[in-house]
């Protein structure tokens, strides 16, 4: 592994670059966001400049970095923030493309570009909620009034009910 002067291991953060790699793959991707018909309406703000600024404190943060996103956001809980959103096999699929243009953008070395790349997808995987088509069940349109569906909601996957009904938003 790659050590620096005084032998302390590396962070994969360091390795790749710091808050300047970090800041532009999120800016690349979110110039995507921009322009893309699905997922722009899901997001909430008019800007995208403070949801710029969440995710690259996340990832970060995740690879080592300083933990300013904990500091201001408290845990991540990343499942539950995304349960008000329509996150179907579209909008990953949508989501990941984004990534990946503004990762090739990066040219990163290979090892740390791989890296990263296998780990957002398995997280935006991880991230779906519905099977619904976009503008159908529930979330359609952006942020849903049932941000936390009971066992009993309609349209909710099983996978989701365990992460959103077991505990009231700010706790788990
Ligand atoms: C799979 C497709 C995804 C979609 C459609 C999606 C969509 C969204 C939307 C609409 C927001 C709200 C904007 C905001 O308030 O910040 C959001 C927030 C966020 N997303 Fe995603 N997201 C996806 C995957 C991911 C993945 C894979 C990650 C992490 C690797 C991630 C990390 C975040 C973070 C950190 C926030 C801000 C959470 C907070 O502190 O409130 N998202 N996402």
């Amino acid at each position: 592994m790659t050590e620096n002067a005084d032998a302390t291991p590396l962070t994969f953060y360091e390795e790749v670059g710091g808050h300047e790699t970090f800041v532009r793959l999120v800016d690349a991707f979110y110039r995507g966001v921009a322009d893309d018909e699905v997922l722009r309406p899901m997001y909430p703000e008019e800007d995208l400049g403070p949801a710029r600024e969440r995710l690259t404190m996340f990832l970060e943060q995740y690879w080592g970095g300083p933990t300013t996103y904990s500091e201001r956001r408290g845990h991540p809980r990343l499942r539950m923030r995304h349960a008000a959103f329509h996150v179907n096999p579209d909008a990953r699929d949508r989501w990941l493309q984004h990534m990946r243009d503004a990762l090739d953008e990066l040219q990163l070395p290979p090892l740390h570009e791989e890296t990263l790349w296998d780990y957002l997808q398995r997280a935006a995987f991880a991230m779906v909620n519905t099977f619904e088509p976009s503008g159908i069940g529930p979330a359609a349109g952006g942020r849903d009034a049932t941000i936390v569906p009971g066992p009993n909601a309609r349209n909710v996957p099983r996978s989701s009910i365990p992460v959103t009904a077991a505990q009231p938003p700010d706790t788990d």
